[in-house]
């Protein structure tokens, strides 16, 4: 299942509903941890961030592992990778109001890697679009938190979509 929200009452509830005790959850956005406590003694938890105020806060996490790092970075997802090959929930909030194409395509790359039963995603953009377009009734649906589409397994070799999108990530 894929679930898409705006308000963080409804991804947070979404988190709730889809994570069962054991699950693996890989969370992209966790900021200073406000979704990841509620699933954290429960869940096994990879949580990643890119700013620095979630450093000290997710360090209380003692449960959770928590990686420091930009989630559109081919090293960052390789990371993960080395901890877990696959996972039952992927959660993505970059920012509720974040660039929808962007959030898309983190979605579309990690869910393909880590192939997720569920994964619930935040974002407005993305929410308009999907209440907005209308389909042309050709019956592509994914009943998993990935799209079916995707036939590729494994992190790719290298995420060169991000690299033409945003030259500022180029070291
Ligand atoms: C709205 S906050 C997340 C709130 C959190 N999910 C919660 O439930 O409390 C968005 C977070 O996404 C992080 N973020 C945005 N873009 C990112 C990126 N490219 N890589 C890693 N983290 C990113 C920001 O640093 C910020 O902490």
């Amino acid at each position: 299942m894929i679930k898409l929200s705006y308000d963080i009452k409804n991804y947070r509830k979404d988190m709730l509903e889809l994570t069962n005790p054991g699950d693996c959850v890989i969370e992209l956005g966790c900021h200073v941890g406000g979704t990841t406590r509620l699933i954290s003694k429960d869940c096994n938890v990879i949580a990643v961030d890119n700013s620095p105020e979630a450093v000290d806060e997710m360090a209380k996490l003692e449960e959770v592992k928590f990686i420091s790092g930009d989630v559109r970075l081919h090293e960052v997802i390789a990371e993960v990778f080395r901890i877990t090959q696959s996972c039952d929930v992927l959660a993505i909030d970059l920012g509720g109001g974040y660039h929808p194409d962007t959030a898309f395509k983190v979605f579309y790359i990690w869910s393909s890697t880590f192939k997720p039963t569920h994964t619930i995603i935040r974002n407005r953009g993305l929410l308009e679009f999907l209440n907005s377009a209308q389909g042309s009734g050709e019956d592509y649906v994914s009943d998993e938190g990935f799209l079916d589409s995707y036939h590729d397994s494994g992190i790719p070799p290298l995420i060169k979509e991000f690299d033409l999108w945003t030259p500022s990530l180029k070291k």
